[in-house]
């Protein structure tokens, strides 16, 4: 098969991707891009990247005929922006959560991919951790029964130090995608319309930032074409909890509700007053050999960037995004998480943040697809 060349622009969480990226057996070059000097010499030295493959400037990354594609990782504000360009400039274009922070954003993103014919596609690690693996895997061999109800939880105390500016005072459903799409993908649904409902109060230096006042959104999902409804809470500042991304699914013959607390293990229901803890099993799925090692959490870079300490370590996620992305490149189809996918996902997080402003307005999710 031929190998294509990748450009990674943002090397804060976006450095986790480059060695998976070299030691995978369908990548040729790895490019990367950061917009401070010295950070590009030091990742570039460090992952032995040639200088003529590191860039300062986006646009000029762009212009690299060399590569393929281009996986953004920069700050969420500039997701959709370097996202339009990218495929505008032919690239097959990757990008972490979330797609973009408006439904015309979103719609913007759907129409250059199909205008662009290359592949897109949202990195959310939610879908790919080894917890999510195993239910899928427990839903798709029948154990689980007929899914009765979905619930998801995206709860972080962000906190004041340590994060980007952007961060501060963030509409917690702006970034719902980890909470939302597992309830989604675990069988393959859509959301058709969402209702949320904004609870309690961030202090007012945050309020005014997006002006998004609640300390708590929960959003209730309809799914379309379907009767199981699903629940999705996030919060982001000024309530207390550890860090969790969590995942219950609720079936007709077992249950699976995510630990409490980190490392406890999830809980299995079978029956009956019958409940156990299980350690979930990494998951290394139709992955290459050279890159199972990154699903483990030791294989980290960096294991003391926020983003991978509030972050559970992904779940072993990151290079399964990464062999999903590159071989639909190379099998010329789109990717599992293509631009209507995730833009649906994310609009349910946008507009359940609509809805959370308006007092709990019913809000039904546009067709990206028509
Ligand atoms: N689980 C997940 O999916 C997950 C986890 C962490 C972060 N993220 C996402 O990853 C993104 C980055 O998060 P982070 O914590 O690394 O942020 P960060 O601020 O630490 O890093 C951002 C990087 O982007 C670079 N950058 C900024 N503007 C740029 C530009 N114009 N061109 C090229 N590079 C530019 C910065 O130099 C920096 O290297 C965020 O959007 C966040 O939503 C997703």
């Amino acid at each position: 098969m031929e190998k294509i060349s990748v450009g990674i622009a943002g090397l804060g969480f976006g450095k986790e991707f480059i060695g998976i990226y070299q030691d995978h057996p369908l990548v040729d070059k790895v490019a990367i891009c950061t917009r401070n000097p010295d950070t590009l010499k030091k990742i570039g030295d460090e992952f032995k990247i040639p200088p003529w493959l590191r860039y300062t400037d986006y646009e000029e990354m762009l212009k690299n005929d060399e590569l393929d594609a281009i996986h953004i990782v920069t700050p969420i504000l500039l997701h959709a922006k370097q996202t339009l360009a990218a495929l505008q400039a032919g690239k097959h274009t990757a990008c972490t959560v979330p797609m973009g922070t408006s439904i015309d954003e979103l719609k913007q993103i759907v129409a250059a991919k199909k205008a662009s014919g290359k592949v897109y596609m949202m990195m959310e690690t939610a879908v790919y951790t080894r917890e999510f693996l195993y239910v899928k895997s427990l839903y798709e061999s029948g154990k689980l029964g007929r899914i009765q109800f979905l619930r998801g939880s995206h709860m972080q105390d962000m906190g004041l130090e340590g994060w980007p500016d952007y961060w501060l005072g963030f509409p917690p459903m702006h970034y719902g995608t980890h909470a939302i799409s597992p309830l989604l993908c675990i069988d393959g649904k859509l959301a058709e319309y969402v209702i949320g409902h904004g609870s309690g109060r961030i202090s007012p230096e945050l309020v005014a930032r997006y002006n998004s006042p609640f300390a708590v959104e929960t959003v209730t999902i309809k799914r379309k074409d379907s009767d199981v409804m699903a629940e999705a809470t996030r919060s982001l500042y000024d309530t207390v909890r550890q860090y969790r991304e969590s995942f219950d699914v609720y079936g007709s013959k077992m249950s699976v509700e995510w630990e409490q607390i980190q490392d406890e293990g999830a809980c299995l229901f079978e029956g009956g007053e019958s409940a156990r803890r299980i350690t979930v099993p990494d998951a290394y799925g139709n992955l290459p050999e050279e890159i199972i090692p990154y699903t483990k959490r030791e294989q980290v870079v960096d294991k003391d960037h926020v983003s991978f300490i509030q972050g559970a370590g992904h779940g072993g996620s990151h290079p399964h995004l990464v062999h999903e992305f590159v071989t639909a490149i190379v099998e010329g189809r789109d990717s599992a998480l293509d631009a209507v996918v995730s833009a649906n996902i994310t609009a349910a997080g946008i507009l359940g943040h609509q809805s959370c402003m308006e007092g709990g307005s019913k809000i039904y999710i546009p067709d990206f697809d028509a």
